[in-house]
């Protein structure tokens, strides 16, 4: 079948560019190695080779999840998906959880979520900027189609209280997390995940400490995500020249259960 009209592509060229874009009969993208003409990909297969006007080669494909997130339109600092990928785990976010995020932002980790609820479950995703929010919504059409039924996007300051209950996880992605560990003890079912994504090693240590303090969370753990791509051409075996240097530092912690024997 291949292509189609109105499909969502990442064209991939020689210089390991990459360029999102919409299929439309007119359609051209211009590049620094020649034009694409959109008429060229329509009726081929994933993966496959076109020329660009210049007889440079290009390749076609559907984006991944992790392509789209890295090339997507943002208005505030995204969740790196190398950092997504270890929330969605230490996290344990399954099918069937309910979810509180904080902030929405470009909606990078919302995604994810989105993907790994598969439908089911319920995301309720805060944001107080309801204009960053509308970025996020931007970003899920291009890529889903359309909202999912099971995420509610609150236009709301999370530190003045969550609304939900019995949640499985709470994530937070702003700067002052620690405002929220009260909010997060009434909403958090026993067991169920704190975690928040902050930039600077000095927020870590506070948002660790009052953790500690409250003495509601164990298994508080703080990590960082190192990935370091490598290239293997012909004798030139060794890890890229350039890579990703700081993110962010994740903190997970579970909430304790109060029944006693
Ligand atoms: C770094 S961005 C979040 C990016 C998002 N996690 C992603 O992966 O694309 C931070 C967001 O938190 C929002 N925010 C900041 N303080 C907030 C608060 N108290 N309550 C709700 N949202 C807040 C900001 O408006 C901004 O959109």
């Amino acid at each position: 079948m291949g292509f189609k009209n109105n499909d969502l592509v990442i064209i991939k060229d020689e210089k390991e560019k990459s360029f999102i874009q919409r299929l439309v009969k007119n359609g051209r993208l211009q590049t620094h190695l020649g034009t694409i003409y959109h008429k060229d990909i329509i009726g081929k297969d994933d993966g496959a080779d076109i020329k660009t006007s210049t007889g440079n080669k290009a390749n076609v494909f559907y984006p991944t999840l992790n392509d789209y997130i890295q090339k997507m339109a943002r208005k505030t600092a995204i969740i790196h998906p190398k950092d997504i990928a270890v929330i969605l785990l230490w996290a344990d976010i399954k099918h069937k959880d309910r979810i509180v995020e904080a902030g929405t932002g470009s909606g990078a980790l919302l995604m994810a979520l989105l993907r790994f609820l598969n439908s089911k479950g319920h995301i309720y995703s805060y944001d107080n900027r309801p204009e960053l929010q509308q970025m996020a919504v931007k970003n899920i059409e291009k890529f889903y189609g359309k909202i999912p039924k099971n995420v509610t996007l609150k236009d709301k300051d999370i530190t003045t209280g969550i609304e939900e209950s019995d949640l499985d996880a709470v994530i937070l992605d702003f700067s002052q997390p620690w405002d929220v560990i009260p909010e997060a003890l009434q909403a958090l079912k026993s067991g169920g995940k704190f975690v928040s994504y902050i930039p600077t090693i000095i927020q870590a240590e506070r948002l660790v400490k009052e953790l500690q303090a409250s003495e509601r969370f164990m298994e508080i753990e703080i990590l960082e995500v190192l990935l370091r791509p490598w290239q293997i051409k012909g004798y030139s075996v060794r890890p890229h020249h350039r890579m990703v240097g700081h993110t962010g530092f994740m903190v997970f912690a579970r909430l304790k259960g109060l029944s006693r024997d």
